[in-house]
């Protein structure tokens, strides 16, 4: 029996077979079973994944132990030190960091695909003012499909590249868009002079009065320093729920854009990317430090459906890092906005007393990256039902990537997982007078 083999017995025949151990560079080897049905007539069971690897990925490694999360072999803690959200956009696809000519070049092409066609301002007036952005988002980027549909063939690598530019390009105008829709302001272009971030800052907030450009600019430069690092630590996260939907659908050949439309419905969820905003509401519902055992009590209760947002996480069973750098943050552009925030005494008061409590403890629940994200942003501005939206931006980087990436996996065959049917038996249909 070879070491790079598992042999799995069947006690039920005594059949013995050998499947293949593939180790990767870093984590948990896997074994390919993908014989094991035509083997030995089994189906594996892994609601939710659990202990499944759906693809062979080089993007994004995570050690939920060890807390670790790296971009293309780079630590999340350097690039939020070093990089731009551009720069690591193109470390994402391209897999290497840019030099200077090539980051010019990159957000020429990213400059040169932002603008939205104007047939698609439009779509926005069908929304009504107070429909959720997010509900917006997943409409307006797959109606990008009706705009480009077959001008690429998307099998050649460069249409591919030109598709996913395009996406990023145009996500952050399309979110602002949302938002002006929202509260009845006139839309703003995108202005190729200002960097990414600082480019949406303006979409979302610009005014044409002299004195709030002037206001405007002195806050910007906190709010884009803090934007720049909250869309890098929210860029990608190997095969969340979002991303795994972004390839399930590509694996079929679909659409770019109605692929990524899909990735934003799943982060929609309060589970996964609605979580920042449900933070947000978590925190005004419970509105006092003195009231924190309370809700505790009811995220502990088996028969209360309420669960402490913000805390939790499928791979993470330590500290994840990005929430660990977001809670300094939190501190910089509270302190620079010199607007002290109840919510924020209240949320370090709820992860103090969260992290002493047996329960959490036992159940290694930690804060997640929505638990800090959403006071910056509530700081920076930005209406809490526009936090997914934020989160959209920046994890559209990171679906694009594992879009592009696809083709290249040897196993990128159409996504079909099978089941464990437990509905009725075979039987006979009764007329409806027999009935
Ligand atoms: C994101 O996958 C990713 O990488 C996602 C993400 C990314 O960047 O893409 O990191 C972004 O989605 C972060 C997570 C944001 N969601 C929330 O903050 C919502 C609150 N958290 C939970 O819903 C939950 O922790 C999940 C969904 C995040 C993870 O759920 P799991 O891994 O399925 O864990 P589980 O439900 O099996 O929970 C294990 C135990 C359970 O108790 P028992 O059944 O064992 O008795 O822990 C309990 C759960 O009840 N538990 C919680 C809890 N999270 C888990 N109890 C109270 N409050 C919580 N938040």
């Amino acid at each position: 029996m070879s070491k790079d083999t598992l042999t799995i017995t069947d006690n039920s025949t005594g059949n013995e077979v050998e499947y293949p151990l593939l180790k990767g560079t870093l984590g948990n080897p896997t074994v390919d079973v993908r014989a094991l049905k035509n083997d030995l007539g089994y189906f594996t069971f892994d609601p939710g994944f659990v202990s499944t690897a759906s693809c062979k990925s080089a993007i994004t490694y995570i050690d939920g132990e060890q807390g670790i999360l790296l971009y293309r072999g780079y630590p999340i803690e350097e690039l939020a030190e070093n990089c731009s959200f551009l720069e690591v956009a193109y470390l994402l696809i391209h897999g290497e960091l840019p030099n200077e000519q090539e980051l010019n070049h990159f957000k020429f092409e990213i400059d040169d695909r932002t603008v939205l066609h104007e047939s698609l301002r439009v779509f926005f007036d069908g929304f009504h003012y107070d429909a959720h952005p997010m509900a917006m988002m997943v409409g307006v980027v797959g109606s990008l499909s009706a705009f480009y549909h077959s001008d690429l063939d998307i099998s050649d690598p460069d249409n591919r590249y030109i598709c996913a530019t395009r996406m990023i390009a145009k996500i952050p105008a399309i979110a602002a868009a949302c938002y002006r829709h929202s509260i009845g302001a006139p839309f703003v272009y995108p202005r190729v002079d200002l960097d990414y971030c600082e480019n949406f800052l303006n979409m979302m907030f610009s005014r044409p009065e002299k004195r709030f450009i002037e206001q405007a600019r002195s806050i910007d430069e906190t709010a884009v320093k803090a934007l720049n690092l909250l869309f890098i630590l929210h860029a990608d996260h190997e095969q969340n729920a979002s991303t795994s939907t972004v390839r399930l659908a590509g694996s079929t050949g679909a659409n770019p854009y109605a692929c990524i439309a899909a990735g934003i419905a799943a982060l929609w969820g309060p589970a996964h990317g609605g979580a920042n905003e449900a933070v947000l509401s978590m925190l005004k519902e419970i509105g006092t430090v003195e009231r924190i055992p309370e809700y505790i009590a009811k995220a502990k209760d088996k028969d209360d459906p309420f669960r402490l947002m913000g805390f939790g996480h499928r791979v993470y069973k330590n500290f994840d890092p990005r929430a660990t750098i977001i809670r300094q943050t939190c501190h910089e552009v509270l302190r620079q906005s010199c607007q002290p925030d109840p919510l924020f005494d209240l949320a370090m008061a709820l992860e103090e007393y969260a992290l002493q409590d047996d329960y959490f403890i036992e159940k290694k629940l930690y804060p997640n990256v929505d638990f800090y994200s959403g006071i910056i942003y509530k700081a920076l501005g930005i209406p809490v039902d526009m936090f997914t939206v934020m989160f959209t931006i920046a994890r559209t980087a990171g679906w694009v990537a594992h879009w592009l990436e696809m083709p290249g996996d040897a196993g990128n065959v159409i996504g079909r997982p099978r089941q464990l049917y437990v509905g009725p038996s075979q039987r006979e249909v009764m007329p409806l007078h027999r009935r």
